[in-house]
């Protein structure tokens, strides 16, 4: 039975894994090349802003502790979860320079063991790279063999940024991908002692597992592009409404109601690029991926668009408020955020561009220089505001009244990406426009002629 794990690399995954797998009853080793990650753990606290990290560190520090040394926690631990970035290169592809030196530190560290010893790749890899990019490089430095005197998985998780702990904890499915069943079995034994809700495991190759992570990132970023796609057909249908269509949508079983929400792009650490790669890779083993190169294009334009179809809503030279700049609710990541975007093809039509996030504003400040003036006070934000656009559901926005919008002007126009500011659609001060909804039956007029 695994008692002693470690996890190398205590950011944003690995940090909260190492504080979940330690609530969990398992001795937990962390080592992060940052020795302000390292000290932060050792005193308590948590390594990076996550939801509950630090209170759930707090609370099993008799069990979690970090060092510098990947040496100390692999001869400390019998199966290391590894958890370095791994970015996109210019190509699309994931580098594995980040993956590469941690192998080399575990490799080292493997020659020293006396015992067997099972290694995890957790970070997001393509295909290929777990075997042919890092496995060769554990061989060499330990001079050991994958299989006989060492396992080696990858397995990733399935995550969202503010319920990482949660997520990690409770997910639908642990997907495993390993060299041979004694590593794999070890690897099952740690996921069922940590899962609260008994997660079923599903066992395969390295490289069918790297293909299935990326391949449901994917394929979720379709359904938000489809689910936008309707939005935009029922803006054109009498009587339109895309929560109508995908409530009906989602009733059917082979489809689920989950990401058809229609309203705005996909953004984040993690969708986009996982897109973009897949089709990187593609295009590398002659597979016609165009579905995946169509989705990101076709999300990358959004906020193009936008602006494009709502000319009678923005007129030229208005104050534009953009109410939302990180990629989701109750988030301070702004990476591949649509509303920053939004920000900038604003400004590069020429509108005046002010953009609010409660937690965001600072990253977006530097992002949005050249394009938007950036705040974190509402009310700064509206003060001279012509047009609103609500680009997420954050608590704030959606509690808006027309008074606090108006601020004592006659009238101002509301864009809302999520339909989650009706209740100001009867107020004669408010223009308001909800995407998604048919709100103007001419523009239903495309439809008769067809039928006519
Ligand atoms: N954050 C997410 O939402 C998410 C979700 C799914 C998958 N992932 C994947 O997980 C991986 C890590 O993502 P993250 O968001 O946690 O990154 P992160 O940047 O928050 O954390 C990575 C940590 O690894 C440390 N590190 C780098 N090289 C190291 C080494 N050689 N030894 C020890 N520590 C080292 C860094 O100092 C940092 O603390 C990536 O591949 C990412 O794609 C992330």
């Amino acid at each position: 039975m695994i008692q002693n794990v470690s996890v190398i690399g205590l950011g944003k995954l690995g940090g909260s894994m190492a504080a979940g797998m330690a609530s969990r009853g398992l001795n937990v080793i962390g080592v992060d090349v940052n020795r302000h990650a390292v000290e932060a753990v050792n005193a308590g606290k948590a390594p990076v802003q996550e939801t509950g990290l630090g209170e759930m560190i707090a609370a099993n520090q008799e069990r979690i502790r970090a060092t510098l040394s990947t040496e100390e926690a692999v001869l400390g631990s019998d199966i290391s979860f590894v958890i370095v970035p791994t970015p996109s290169d210019e190509r699309g592809a994931f580098t594995l320079q980040y993956a590469r030196f941690a192998f080399k530190s575990l490799g080292q560290a493997l020659k020293k063991k006396k015992g067997y010893h099972v290694i995890v790749l957790t970070s997001t890899v393509l295909p290929g790279a777990t075997r042919h990019g890092l496995l060769p490089i554990l061989e060499q430095e330990s001079g050991k063999k994958c299989g006989p005197d060492f396992g080696l998985c990858y397995n990733p998780e399935f995550i969202a940024l503010g319920s990482v702990i949660r997520d990690f904890l409770n997910p639908d499915f642990y997907l495993l991908g390993e060299s041979d069943p004694r590593a794999g079995d070890l690897l099952e034994q740690v996921h069922r002692r940590v899962s609260q809700n008994n997660a079923p495991v599903k066992r395969m190759s390295l490289e069918n597992a790297e293909l299935a992570k990326i391949a449901v990132n994917s394929y979720v970023t379709m359904k938000i592009s489809f689910a936008n796609m309707l939005a935009d057909f029922c803006e054109h249908l009498p009587g339109g409404d895309v929560d109508v269509v995908s409530d009906a949508l989602g009733m059917d079983k082979r489809i689920g109601r989950k990401y058809l929400t229609g309203g705005f792009g996909f953004g984040g650490p993690c969708f986009p690029r996982d897109n973009v790669a897949l089709n990187f890779m593609g295009g590398q083993l002659g597979v016609d991926s165009s579905l995946l190169k169509t989705n990101d294009d076709y999300n990358r334009g959004i906020s193009k668009r936008y602006i494009e179809k709502l000319q009678a809503d923005l007129p030229k030279g208005a104050n534009v408020a953009v109410l939302g700049l990180a990629y989701k609710p109750l988030s301070h990541v702004i990476e591949e955020s649509p509303g920053i975007y939004l920000c900038r093809a604003l400004s590069e039509a020429g509108y005046r561009v002010i953009g609010h996030d409660n937690l965001a504003a600072p990253y977006a400040e530097t992002a949005l220089k050249m394009s938007a003036l950036v705040t974190d006070s509402l009310d700064e934000a509206l003060k001279d505001a012509d047009v609103v656009l609500v680009t997420t559901t954050d608590k704030s926005y959606t509690a808006l009244t027309a008074d606090h919008l108006l601020r004592g002007r006659p009238a101002i126009t509301v864009i809302d990406f999520w339909r989650c500011l009706k209740h100001l659609a009867a107020d004669p001060r408010i223009r308001y426009v909800p995407i998604g909804l048919c709100r103007d039956e001419t523009a239903a007029a495309g439809l008769k002629p067809l039928w006519s």
